[in-house]
């Protein structure tokens, strides 16, 4: 139950001055170190999916898991599509879970980042989902940060910052003001007070990359400045490194599960230590009752054929899933035949929507206009449709802020 919209998150963080941590997961023991952490802060916090990792993991396997672990989480959750690369990517992301989604094109020139960030903007924002931009350069300096993140860092200026954010419509920006990915040798210097005037210019959450390796005192100008967002990864990666090293040197023939273990432990100390610097802990009640729930919509079609044959129907619901299943905010698109033969109608679809934002979306959307009036109306005239949001014990007072 407790994912919520990540956009009320931010603004709460933002109006109350504190900033959610976004932890990047890249196995099951990180999204199970994240969480704990969280649960035993009593934290909001973001679960964080970077496209530049997916050559470590199966995005489309990993999803399923990272939403069943923050519906049971006892804390708020978001799930965010971390640099992702252009539109399909967000997309993607979408359909296959995330409530927010990142478009990462800081390293092309002004105006393509400009028209690239407006398209993903336009959709996500149809489908309900929050967009963060980035806006100057935060490159990564050691190992594999360097190779994921090459080149030099170029500071966002408070003008580019204003016109971006008005000709984008983005949500959230991640603004380069001297951090970088990884781990800096020496500490980073940081442009207070260029962050300070984005902020005054643009009045919404701001975004840090490259969380690791800053002080208390950095995280807690950066969040009086605007940051809302802190993105952790590296600090936890060597953690779990460091944790495996050791059991290693404990029980050098040790098999898998032996030198793993330890690994979630070792992920959510560094968690814990992050969200308290961020000061997120002991939010969690607050974001709870004030975010809006983030929940699906059931799009309902029952549905009687006239005019095509069993294989026709078939055809036609192959064709159905393809189409409607590639529409943003479309998680999933189910067809099904009545058990009984007597039944009042014969046949269903049940199309899942990530957001209400996509009841409106999807019904425009030329794909569907094109499906349902050439293949889907002509021979199902006898139907009922609904949209519906499953009734689940705990978020109905909350449904109003949907
Ligand atoms: P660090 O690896 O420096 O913590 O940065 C993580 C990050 O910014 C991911 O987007």
């Amino acid at each position: 139950m407790p994912l919520v919209q990540m956009k009320d998150m931010l603004r709460h963080a933002h109006a109350h001055r504190y900033a959610a941590g976004a932890f990047d997961l890249v196995s099951l023991d990180f999204l199970e170190g994240i969480l704990a952490a969280a649960e035993r802060c009593r934290a909001p916090v973001i679960l964080s999916l970077a496209e530049s990792h997916f050559a470590n993991f199966d995005f489309e396997l990993l999803m399923p898991a990272v939403e069943a672990a923050a519906r049971r989480a006892a804390v708020p959750v978001a799930i965010h599509l971390d640099h992702g690369a252009n539109l399909k990517s967000a997309v993607s992301a979408i359909n296959r879970g995330c409530s927010g989604v990142m478009v990462d094109a800081s390293d092309r020139p002004f105006d393509e980042n400009l028209r690239l960030t407006r398209e993903v903007v336009a959709m996500a924002h149809a489908c309900g989902v929050p967009v963060e931009g980035e806006l100057g350069y935060v490159p990564g300096v050691e190992g594999e940060d360097a190779e994921r993140h090459p080149g030099e860092i170029a500071y966002t200026t408070v003008e580019q910052a204003r016109t971006y954010v008005e000709e984008t419509g983005v949500d959230f920006l991640a603004v380069s003001i001297g951090t970088v990915h990884g781990l800096m040798r020496g500490e980073p210097k940081l442009d207070y007070l260029r962050l300070q005037q984005i902020n005054e210019a643009l009045g919404i959450p701001l975004v840090i990359h490259g969380g690791t390796g800053l002080s208390d005192d950095q995280f807690r100008h950066l969040i009086a400045n605007g940051v809302a967002k802190i993105n952790y990864y590296t600090a936890l990666a060597d953690a779990a490194g460091s944790s495996i090293r050791e059991n290693v040197g404990e029980n050098p023939n040790g098999g898998y599960t032996s030198l793993v273990q330890g690994v979630r432990n070792a992920v959510a100390e560094e968690v814990e230590r992050c969200i308290r610097l961020g000061g997120s802990a002991g939010r969690a009640d607050e974001v709870l009752a004030e975010c809006a729930p983030w929940l699906p919509i059931e799009h309902l079609i029952v549905y009687n054929v006239l005019g095509l044959d069993t294989a026709g129907v078939q055809a036609m619901m192959t064709e159905g899933r393809r189409a409607l299943g590639a529409i943003p905010g479309v998680r999933q698109v189910i067809t099904g035949e009545a058990v009984k033969a007597d039944a009042e109608y014969r046949y269903t679809w049940l199309v899942r929507f990530c957001h209400t934002a996509v009841i409106d979306s999807y019904r425009d959307h030329p794909a569907h206009v094109a499906f349902a009036d050439q293949r889907f109306r002509p021979v199902a005239g006898n139907r009922l449709t609904i949209d519906y949001q499953e009734i689940e014990a705990g978020i109905q007072n909350q449904r109003g802020k949907a």
